[in-house]
């Protein structure tokens, strides 16, 4: 028996840091052909304590070096979450050199009082090192105590910045000229979306599709209340003149269905124009518990948003990059049921599974993968429209969730199909439906390799019309 151990827990492909305990990306910032992702990072521990950022770059998503830490606690407090920009025209006035400065707004907390208040610092060596403000914090709001994580954005039509921070169970909106002086205009929260938990990390920024539809995007994590418990992000699709989100959608939409992508927000300065996110792959509820002991927590995939056909619908998929770490290409087949034993690449622990199903006669279909003592299941039944995502018994007990069952609704399109990409690593699952129309993405941590797999369904029809199980390993 081979027993996998705490190492073998450790993503290959996604971002993790060398050790000790990572929470939310921040700064998220692309520059001179590197994508920089910072962290809420405990250098100290492998739980959450005193805050700090830590710091890694890629040129492709894909390999990331992690540098030394970022920003360091001081007099004011802790570094909590917020995000970068390129300050091109040096609107703030911290450029000294021949690199355009990047400024970092972040919140800080202060560890005694827990108020929280937002902050600047600078770079002007391409991100390698870093100087606060001198005149920290520059937004302080004394009505309430949750009151951070700002992420801040250029808007073109008004020439000027616009930060949107959680504040309770609200997102305020500011805006400024300089990123020192901030103008308070408006307040978007109440009655709208989900109010299970504190609202925390907000994101802004626009989508389109391919019939030149337009729409802004307001992303919005939330802590507890999550669908499948705990953490998770909502979204809110809407208009943005500068100055006033307005939304006429009424509905709560979620950006995941997993129990495992909180705090995620896009890049800023995105080279190709792409809404680029990237969450933390954890869950509030058992994250400072679960058996990894070295490091804790991985990021997720990089992935696209973008606006659905139908224009009411945020689509994710893997960035583009991350296929540049396939090894072969699609299989067409017709099958009514597939067993797969002993395969070495599911064994290795890192792949991805690709599969089409054909559903116009099945009611339900169950796709399965591990051993025969454990595995995961994922179980789509036509007539509840629910996917059923089985984790009970994926070699660990996650605390404080529903039996580790995931339900996720989901309405087949009319070509009955069902398009699952799947990607594993190691301890981690990522499951993109029909082209992103749902995500699912959460956390296993097998005590044995799982190497068998199965896919079946109720009818004896050839209903598998594509499968392929690829491994997946960078240079
Ligand atoms: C979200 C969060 C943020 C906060 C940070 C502290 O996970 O609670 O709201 O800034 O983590 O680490």
């Amino acid at each position: 028996v081979i027993i996998v151990g705490d190492s073998n827990y450790r993503p290959t492909y996604h971002f993790t840091p060398e050790k000790n305990w990572m929470n939310d990306p921040n700064g998220m910032v692309y520059y001179k052909g590197e994508y920089h992702l910072f962290f809420q990072y405990n250098p100290d521990d492998n739980v959450w304590g005193p805050m700090h950022w830590g710091h890694a770059v890629s040129e492709d998503l894909v390999n990331w070096e992690e540098l030394p830490v970022a920003l360091y606690p001081d007099d004011l407090g802790n570094i909590f979450s917020g995000s970068a920009v390129v300050d091109e025209h040096n609107t703030a006035g911290f450029k000294t050199g021949n690199e355009d400065v990047l400024v970092a707004i972040f919140t800080h907390q202060n560890p005694e009082t827990k108020e929280q208040y937002q902050s600047l610092a600078y770079s002007n060596d391409m991100g390698r090192s870093w100087e606060k403000y001198g005149e920290n914090p520059v937004l302080i709001n004394e009505d309430k105590d949750d009151f951070r994580d700002p992420k801040v954005i250029w808007h073109e039509e008004t020439q000027q910045w616009v930060m949107v921070v959680a504040a309770g169970q609200e997102i305020l909106f500011y805006s400024s000229p300089d990123l020192k002086e901030w103008k308070y205009l408006q307040s978007f929260g109440h009655g709208m979306g989900a109010h299970g938990g504190v609202w925390e990390c907000p994101d802004l920024f626009t989508v389109r599709n391919e019939n030149g539809q337009e729409q802004w995007a307001l992303l919005v994590s939330i802590n507890p209340g999550a669908p499948n418990g705990g953490s998770g992000t909502q979204y809110f699709l809407g208009a943005f003149d500068g100055e006033t989100f307005q939304t006429s959608q009424t509905e709560t939409k979620w950006l995941d269905y997993g129990t495992d992508n909180y705090a995620g927000v896009t890049w800023s300065n995105e080279p190709n124009d792409r809404n680029l996110f990237i969450g933390w792959m954890s869950n509030w509820e058992y994250a400072q518990d679960v058996p990894t002991t070295a490091w804790r927590s991985a990021m997720t995939l990089p992935r696209t948003l973008e606006l659905s056909d139908s224009g009411d619908l945020l689509l994710s998929k893997p960035a583009e990059e991350i296929s540049s770490v396939l090894a072969s290409h699609n299989v067409e087949f017709n099958a009514s049921e597939v067993e797969i034993q002993d395969n070495p690449v599911l064994k290795s622990g890192t792949f991805q599974i690709r599969t089409t199903l054909d559903l116009s006669e099945e009611k339900s279909v169950e796709l399965f993968w591990g051993n025969g003592t454990s595995g995961v299941s994922i179980h789509f039944d036509k007539t509840t429209s629910e996917i059923l995502i089985d984790r009970s018994d994926a070699g660990y007990n996650f605390k404080n969730m529903n039996n580790n069952d995931l339900v996720v609704p989901y309405i087949l399109p009319e070509s009955n199909e069902l398009e699952l990409e799947i990607w594993v690593d190691k301890s981690s699952v990522e499951v993109f439906v029909n082209g992103g129309e749902r995500v699912i993405t959460f956390l296993i941590f097998p005590n044995t390799p799982f190497d068998d797999f199965k896919i079946r369904s109720n009818s004896g029809e050839e209903f598998v019309r594509s499968l392929s199980i690829l491994p997946v390993s960078k240079d």
